[in-house]
């Protein structure tokens, strides 16, 4: 029996569809993302399913990002200790060793320790089949498109390309379930490609140097979520972080030693080759750069000598563009990166150069008078051409952010936007490849759903048909001022498997609290691959405690957030490359759930008075009221949890009034002699302290509103 699914939108209800069963208005008695809500979701869908007879159903929806097409089929593939995968293909690809990979995931996760496969045996077996045509190209279209079939008796991947079929693997590892027999993937029929083409992560390895592992997991990672790019920021005033053998003195002065070697820039290139990603690497220039004159200094806009930058701004070195030494060293070591690095891309940044240096800089001034240049934008822009030369002898195409766009400038460059969607709009309509990174700066700790909002092709914008073919897709940015390799991974993910379900799902898929629902499994399994970003808070909190009880501080962070934007900066603490990022606003998350689910809860309870949802508030107010003194004691002998006392005591006072407005609701009757305490109190709550916020503040104001009116 077919199963009929309803979609948010209005795609014909026979395919597609994983994401409801049931339209929003038969539940409209819950809020979205509380336990009752899923609760009752559940005990919906299992009777849904019985009636349809399809067991399979429930299962499929658990996939991030969502497939273009997903039909429910009816059966269940049982997973048994002897599971065999076959690949049939013409040459070797990369889904010989993305298949082992694959299998030692499923070993992990269902420690059925299932035995290596064989690509000589039968096909096709009882098991997984993996059809590949052709050995995919790392380049920017290429095919990454499969088409997975689940029945009860075997799974059957078939893609274009091994890149696809990489794609594939994950996609099957997702849909892994479980039920009172054991492991099995339910039977499917997917259909499955990406929106967009580029789908980037950046990773800013010179604010704080990132070392080879946080990059070898989170191209693990990326691979999971189906993103394809990999901008690896390579250059800043605060490092050089990659080893030149042309000028030696740019990563040995340029570094405090931190830096790639060229061997394992290629190691690193060619394991991201082996899941799918491409690296494109960017060297910031002519802002940003006060690092490369750390040895050579030559190359400024004013004498040096220079030292590395440990602070963060925008500062004034920039390179000399009036100097040739400058062009000729570009030139020979564009041609030195360019050979390293194989992807058809080369980033050039461009960002954020004020001109402030070249302002005072008589050669400058020389340059623009002969060449007819205005401003330091124009300068900029001849500065780009030169590089441009260079680049396109390489056989590169340049990337750079959106200042690089100059009337001058050639349209096949590629503009990434990140001052606004009004950038790509312009850059789109002028003939130039963009892609998106405004609103995708996941270094600002912002909401996942903010984040998840950030269309590529936003209907805002109104482009048309051949503005829109010019939008390439977009990157999240992982910049590096208040991370370190230990919380890195806690900034970056889960948010950004929403970006990446941006990137690649169809724009249909825009349910946030379905998303909301999908994201702690997906979260979940990205451990699996060596990923930081839940267990490094523990790591964190036993050092800041002195303690292996991690609870009272779990308990305080479940319901803080890191200050958002760029707010954390002006909060008393100048920052710096050597300033610590292992205090509060390191442990605490961007957009935790509990706050999420208090705020549902405490939404409920306003409309409906309902007691249960009394019950879990309360529950929680009292959590919260009682882990100060947990917390007191044991900053008597912890010293660096002193700082968190402010913020742990604000908490405490907070519940105290929800936990007075909860009993004067339920009384049905407002003490007017609490009123003014209570609202002042609730006002002081919303004052950050150690840089980070209280998120349950709203709902408790909205609690305070429902006793004494607005
Ligand atoms: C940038 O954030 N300056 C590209």
């Amino acid at each position: 029996m077919t199963l009929e699914i309803y979609l948010a939108d209005n795609s014909p209800p026979t395919t597609v569809c994983i994401r409801r069963v049931i339209p929003k208005s038969i539940y409209p008695k819950f809020a979205t993302n509380t336990s009752a809500m899923r609760r009752f979701l559940l005990s919906a869908l299992a009777l849904t399913l019985t009636l349809c007879a399809n067991t399979a159903f429930a299962q499929l929806d658990q996939l991030m990002p969502v497939p273009l097409s997903v039909q429910p089929a009816k059966g269940k593939f049982r997973l048994k200790d002897k599971f065999e995968v076959s690949i049939r293909q013409k040459e070797p690809t990369r889904i010989d060793e993305g298949a082992k990979r694959f299998l030692q995931r499923l070993d992990g996760r269902t420690a059925l320790n299932i035995p290596d496969y064989a690509t000589k045996i039968a096909f096709p077996v009882d098991g997984l089949n993996i059809i590949v045509n052709r050995n995919g190209k790392l380049q920017l279209h290429e095919d990454e498109s499969y088409k997975l079939q689940v029945t009860s008796s075997r799974i059957m991947l078939d893609a274009e390309t091994d890149i696809g079929a990489l794609r594939g693997l994950e996609t099957v590892l997702q849909l892994l379930s479980v039920d009172e027999e054991g492991f099995y993937f339910p039977a499917c029929k997917i259909e499955d490609a990406p929106r967009f083409p580029w789908r980037g992560l950046l990773i800013d390895v010179c604010r704080h140097w990132q070392p080879v592992e946080v990059i070898h997991r989170n191209l693990d990672a990326m691979a999971a979520m189906k993103l394809n790019v990999l901008h690896w920021h390579l250059s800043e005033d605060q490092g050089f972080r990659i080893e030149s053998k042309k000028f030696p003195m740019l990563h040995q002065l340029g570094s405090n030693g931190d830096y790639f070697t060229q061997e394992q820039v290629k190691e690193i290139i060619a394991y991201a080759d082996a899941r799918g990603i491409r690296v494109v690497p960017e060297f910031d220039i002519p802002g940003h750069a006060t690092a490369w004159f750390v040895g050579h200094p030559e190359l400024a806009s004013a004498p040096g000598p220079y030292t590395i930058e440990k602070k963060f701004g925008v500062f004034d070195p920039a390179m000399n563009p009036a100097n040739e030494t400058t062009y000729k060293f570009l030139e020979i070591f564009l041609a030195e990166m360019t050979a390293l690095f194989p992807d058809a891309y080369f980033h050039i940044g461009g960002d954020e150069n004020e001109g402030k240096q070249w302002d005072k800089n008589p050669e400058v001034a020389q340059l623009k008078k002969d060449k007819g240049l205005k401003e330091n934008h124009d300068v900029q822009a001849y500065f780009n051409q030169r590089l441009l030369e260079f680049l396109t002898e390489d056989g590169k195409r340049m990337v750079g952010w959106d200042e690089i766009l100059q009337p001058s400038i050639p349209t096949n460059i590629v503009i990434q936007s990140w001052r606004g969607k009004e950038a790509l709009k312009k850059a789109a309509e002028a003939g130039y490849d963009v892609m998106l990174s405004a609103g995708l700066y996941i270094d600002l700790c912002q909401s996942t759903a903010y984040h998840y909002a950030q269309d590529p092709l936003p209907a805002e914008l109104q482009l048309d048909k051949k503005a829109q073919g010019h939008v390439l897709g977009g990157e999240a940015t992982m910049w590096a001022e208040l991370i370190s390799p230990e919380t890195i991974d806690s900034r970056i993910w889960p948010r950004t498997c929403a970006i990446a379900e941006r990137f690649w799902s169809a724009a249909t898929v825009q349910d946030v609290d379905d998303m909301y629902r999908r994201l702690p499994k997906v979260s979940r399994d990205l451990e699996e691959l060596g990923l930081m970003h839940i267990r490094y808070a523990d790591v964190l909190i036993r050092r800041m405690a002195r303690s292996e009880n991690t609870l009272p501080l779990q308990t305080l962070r479940a319901v803080i957030g890191p200050l958002q934007g760029y707010k954390r900066h002006g909060q008393g603490i100048a920052y710096s490359t050597e300033t610590p990022l292992t205090r509060l606003p390191d442990i605490a998350i961007p957009d935790p759930t509990m706050p999420r689910e208090f705020a549902a809860a405490v939404d409920l309870h306003i409309a409906k008075a309902d007691v249960m949802q009394s019950l879990v508030i309360r529950n929680w107010l009292e959590l919260f009221k009682n882990n100060h003194h947990s917390i007191e004691h044991q900053a008597e002998t912890a010293p660096a949890m002193r700082a968190v006392l402010p913020i742990s005591q604000q908490l405490q006072a907070l519940s105290v009034v929800g936990i007075g407005l909860l009993d004067m609701l339920e009384k049905g009757e407002a003490d007017a002699q609490r009123k003014e305490g209570y609202q002042k109190t609730i006002t002081q709550a919303r004052t950050p302290v150690q840089e980070c916020e209280i998120l349950i503040v709203d709902p408790i104001q909205r609690l305070f509103e429902k006793v004494y009116g607005k």
